[in-house]
């Protein structure tokens, strides 16, 4: 039997399937920014449950059942080739349920403890991630295996979720909310030795500059994007790639804040929006 050069070797997903990569909102876009250095020619879907925006304040219960609903429902319907939470708060509570369910590779987000407590020269790491980030069971154990040698001082920030969201809408932010969370964090104790910051939520890496300004020299931010985008690279290995047309970004709702993100949406290489 003569097999097409377009079909996929056996066993391959065809080269158009996509990557989803799944988000609450736009912090995702801090972990396609290094997908699409890693492998330039990924056809991606980004899907934003922005009906549900935000995560962090939510309970457990409520964020799983909102991810693994979703997550089923898409993957029956755009069939991806892999699926990315790129959300720390959805794979910190739902990740293991959610790879019980669907039978696509799925990788997570997890908090860059490990290369935090490697890169610290003082010993004392400052942790930003959603309330229910920093509260997950998932935190605890990183911190057990990689960093019970250094002080983790932990804050949960809703609000630089809202600034992240409003900074890819154009929108200018008052820099106090930056301020106030670097001071979160200082206030604790052992605090104002903090060297080193683990960004442990996807929408921080979007505001690196203006949290940079806010702590100061002498503070160094890290987050899993780099970790997640080479975890992908390896799980597709020998996968044949081709866009055949421009990236989509889906959202559960549709309103005026997903049209000014437009122009960010863009800049990512998502031209055509959707609803998911
Ligand atoms: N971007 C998400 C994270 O990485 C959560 C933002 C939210 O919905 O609260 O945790």
């Amino acid at each position: 039997m003569t097999v097409p050069a377009s079909s996929p070797a056996p066993g391959f997903p065809p080269a158009d399937a996509p990557i989803l990569l799944f988000d609450s909102g736009v912090g995702g876009l801090s972990v396609l920014a290094k997908l699409r250095q890693a492998l330039p020619q990924a056809p991606v879907i980004y899907v934003a449950d922005n009906a549900g925006l935000p995560y962090g304040t939510k309970t457990e219960a409520q964020i799983a059942a909102r991810v693994s609903g979703l997550l089923g429902r898409l993957t029956e319907r755009l069939r991806p080739r892999l699926v990315c939470i790129a959300c720390n708060t959805a794979s910190t509570i739902a990740l293991a349920s959610v790879r019980e369910v669907l039978e696509v590779p799925i990788v997570g987000t997890v908090p860059a403890i490990k290369p935090a407590a490697a890169m610290t020269r003082s010993g004392v790491i400052g942790l930003l991630g959603t309330q229910a980030t920093i509260r997950q069971a998932y935190v605890d154990r990183l911190e057990a295996e990689f960093a019970a040698d250094k002080r983790l001082l932990r804050h949960g920030a809703p609000e630089l979720v809202a600034a992240a969201e409003a900074v890819l809408r154009g929108q200018a932010v008052d820099p106090a909310v930056f301020a106030q969370a670097a001071q979160a964090l200082r206030d604790q104790p052992g605090g104002a030795a903090i060297d080193t910051v683990v960004l442990a939520c996807t929408h921080f890496p979007l505001i690196e500059r203006e949290l940079g300004t806010a702590f100061g020299a002498g503070v160094r931010f890290i987050d899993g994007s780099d970790g997640i985008a080479r975890r992908i690279a390896f799980l597709t290995q020998g996968q044949q790639f081709a866009r055949t047309a421009p990236d989509l970004a889906l959202f559960t709702q549709a309103d005026e804040a997903v049209d000014a993100l437009r122009p960010a949406l863009a800049q990512h290489g998502l031209e055509r929006i959707g609803k998911a």
